[in-house]
């Protein structure tokens, strides 16, 4: 296999860099990067600067469902949808069943990944047994087993005791302890965000102050212990205040967003017809909090953009709006949403954004990150920055078809996906 790409855009995340240059891919491995490459013999080429080459892209926020609810995705559908959505690595949360709370589990997810061998998947244990919030789990263990990172994602870490134990534990191993902030107190049966849309549905509500009273505890207690923090989906203003302040005082904490924060907001509850595929949680939020987000991505607050992938059975979704699961099938929409909004309509470089979508992942989990450069394993993602077309969820490689963004016309496609040296995905088509 002998692939040049000319006159193309080459994202180096690692030195905030981005430039017009060729690169030359032989048998899975990057020959050369330089300008004007000119080769002999049979090559493919693959010309212009709407074609991007990004290197290592990560999603550390992803529910793969297996063990347990093999009904709404597995190792196997997960890793499809990955590298279709263009993604090299991906981090599963442990809401499993059983969770991810032992090095068994741990040890079954590699075991897994391997024999399917197409996208790297690094298990992120939960925090406390049975993720019910009151002992820990055997972290050491199930860090020596290979997970990377610790959390009880879906529910939060309520009993500050306890998280001030994981943040503790979290020194010891250089992990970060991902929190889902909610208050549980605050929340009960709640659907979407509080507020006049939340009365004039007649829904319960899930108020800013749920998350942000949560954030506030955790940066304290992160400072508190010196144990690193890393703060899942955040999506109101308040949170992100709370955030700067603890980075501006040194804290060890780094926090992430979800595309469908960045792109809707609640006032598409309505507009949809309570369509439950806007259910999430946290749930959308306001105008006012999604411009809060984007200045986030702007000037670094936020560190990393995360799909928060929540695939769902039809079943799950197909009921009254108070019943639904919380959730959307993510990975395929990710990079289209990310470079149509952010990219097109925000002006933001593509290295910024990329950048959240990478490298920045990469060092909070502490994974392997392979830049462009010579002599190194092709593993970029090639994205089509002026391909448009609509999302179809029925063409999901995930079996989670619970996107609000059905029908949507994106602009910016991964086109190609190489993991490790081999090239998983081509247009459409997975290759191994
Ligand atoms: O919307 C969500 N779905 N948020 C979470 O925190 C959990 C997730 C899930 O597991 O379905």
């Amino acid at each position: 296999m002998r692939i040049l790409f000319k006159n193309v855009t080459l994202i180096f995340p690692e030195k905030d860099l981005e430039e017009i240059g060729d690169l030359y891919v032989e048998n899975g491995i990057i020959r050369d990067i330089g300008k004007n490459l000119s080769l002999d013999g049979e090559v493919e080429v693959i010309e212009g600067k709407d074609k991007v080459l990004v290197p290592t892209l990560v999603d550390m926020h992803v529910h793969l469902r297996e063990p347990g609810y093999e009904w709404k995705e597995t190792i196997e559908t997960g890793s499809k949808a990955a590298i279709a959505g263009g993604f090299t690595a991906i981090c599963c949360m442990p809401n499993t069943n059983p969770p991810i709370d032992n090095k068994e589990t741990v040890r079954f997810i590699y075991e897994k990944t391997n024999k399917i061998g197409l996208v790297r998947i690094y298990p992120i244990g939960t925090i406390t047994k049975g993720r019910e919030g009151k002992e820990l789990s055997e972290i050491g263990d199930m860090y020596m087993a290979g997970a990377k990172g610790f959390s009880d994602d879906g529910n939060c870490v309520m009993n500050s005791e306890v998280l001030r134990c994981a943040l503790e534990y979290s020194k010891m191993f250089d992990v970060p302890i991902i929190e889902h902030p909610e208050d549980i107190n605050l929340t009960t049966e709640g659907s979407i965000n509080w507020g006049k849309i939340s009365t004039l549905l007649g829904l319960k509500g899930m108020p800013w102050v749920a998350e942000a009273s949560i954030v506030a505890r955790d940066v304290f207690l992160a400072s508190f212990t010196k144990g690193k923090l890393h703060i899942a989906h955040i999506s109101c203003w308040q949170s992100l205040d709370m955030i700067k302040w603890g980075k501006e005082k040194g804290v060890n904490v780094t926090c992430e967003v979800t595309p469908h924060h960045l792109v809707l907001t609640e006032d598409y509850v309505k507009e949809s017809l309570y369509d439950t595929n806007t259910k999430m949680n946290p749930p959308l939020r306001t105008k006012e909090d999604q411009e809060a987000l984007w200045e986030g991505i702007k000037n670094d607050i936020i560190d990393v953009i995360a799909t928060d992938h929540a695939p769902h059975h039809i079943d799950d979704k197909m009921v009254e709006y108070n019943l639904a699961e919380f959730g959307i099938s993510g990975l395929e929409t990710a990079i289209p949403l990310i470079i149509t909004y952010g990219y097109y309509k925000r002006k933001i470089p593509l290295v910024k954004l990329l950048k959240k979508m990478s490298y920045n992942p990469a060092k909070i989990m502490g994974l392997p990150y392979i830049p462009l450069d010579k002599n190194v394993p092709a593993n970029f993602t090639v994205i089509d920055i002026s391909l448009e077309k609509k999302v179809e969820k029925e063409k999901f490689f995930s079996k989670g078809k619970n996107t609000p963004f059905d029908g949507w016309a994106l602009k910016g496609w991964p086109i190609m996906t190489f993991v490790e040296g081999r090239l998983v995905y081509r247009e459409g088509k997975i290759l191994w």
